[in-house]
């Protein structure tokens, strides 16, 4: 897709990965929303790329559907849905204090895994009822998994279960909304230089880095950005999941 005055979405995008996605898609000439359950550095992160910023809690069906609601009344329907929202939330399935509480499991899974889903869904509502443009196209969603989907560490079950499902729903979502046109792929980065891993002391910072094969250094936002504008205009790249992560392949603990 052209993506000069198309209209996309954004969900986390008041911070680190959504936040340079919105900045390099505003930059292509995009109308951004940026949807954050963090309002005002939703609201922030959009008035630095000339976007709006909408409240959004992306598991929960009825402040989604205001918010894509809003978003659709402010620039349009989107032609691109891009889910960057998420928890890395750690813990171990028997701790100190026993059985992991299954409301800190589903918590995960409610944000990580059905988050994207719901944002899919209302997303695709949309774009299906658009004119189709260069080879029938009508839109363009991509998700945010992780490589713990395939080498979860110790502590991270249900993250990990989380963005496997979000690699799981990947090419059934593609081959359904094939027929409209709408493309569906998932990204799944290494470690990245954002917020998460900025809170950690230097020395954790450098041993992360220095288990990354090449090149030995976090991911940068801007790569992961530059990235998903390549599948935004690359209309061959469908159905699958992308690893963004210099060879790092993560060891058990
Ligand atoms: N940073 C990394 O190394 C890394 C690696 C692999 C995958 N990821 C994934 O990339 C995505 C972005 O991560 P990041 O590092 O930029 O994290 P981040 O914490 O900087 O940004 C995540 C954003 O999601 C928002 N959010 C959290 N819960 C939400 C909810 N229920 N509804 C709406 N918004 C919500 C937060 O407010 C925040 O702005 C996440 O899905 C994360 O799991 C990150």
């Amino acid at each position: 897709m052209h993506l000069q005055g198309l209209a996309a979405i954004v969900t986390g995008g008041a911070s680190g990965l959504g936040a340079a996605t919105a900045q390099r898609l505003a930059g292509a000439g995009c109308r951004v929303a940026v949807l954050d359950i963090n309002e005002a550095a939703a609201v922030e992160s959009a008035q630095r790329i000339g976007g709006i910023g909408i409240a959004c809690d992306v598991g929960d069906a009825a402040s989604a559907e205001a918010a894509v609601t809003k978003a659709r009344d402010a620039h349009g329907p989107a032609r691109i849905l891009v889910n960057c929202a998420g928890v890395g939330t750690a813990g171990r399935i028997v701790g100190r204090d026993g059985p992991m509480p299954l409301a800190a499991f589903a918590r995960v899974i409610r944000i990580n895994l059905i988050g994207s889903f719901n944002l899919l869904r209302l997303a695709a509502a949309n774009m299906v009822q658009l004119d189709p443009l260069e080879d029938g196209e009508r839109g363009v969603i991509v998700n945010t998994a992780s490589i713990a989907a395939y080498e979860g560490q110790v502590g991270q079950p249900a993250y990990a279960a989380s963005k496997a499902g979000v690699i799981g729903m990947t090419l059934p979502a593609a081959r359904e909304l094939a027929r409209a046109g709408v493309r569906v792929v998932t990204i799944a980065p290494g470690l990245f230089h954002t917020p998460m891993v900025e809170a950690l002391p230097p020395e954790v910072q450098q041993g992360l880095s220095n288990s990354i094969p090449f090149p030995q250094r976090l991911g940068l936002p801007a790569e992961y950005a530059s990235l998903v504008e390549h599948i935004a205009t690359n209309r061959f790249i469908n159905g699958e999941t992308i690893r963004l992560d210099g060879a790092l392949r993560m060891a058990p603990r």
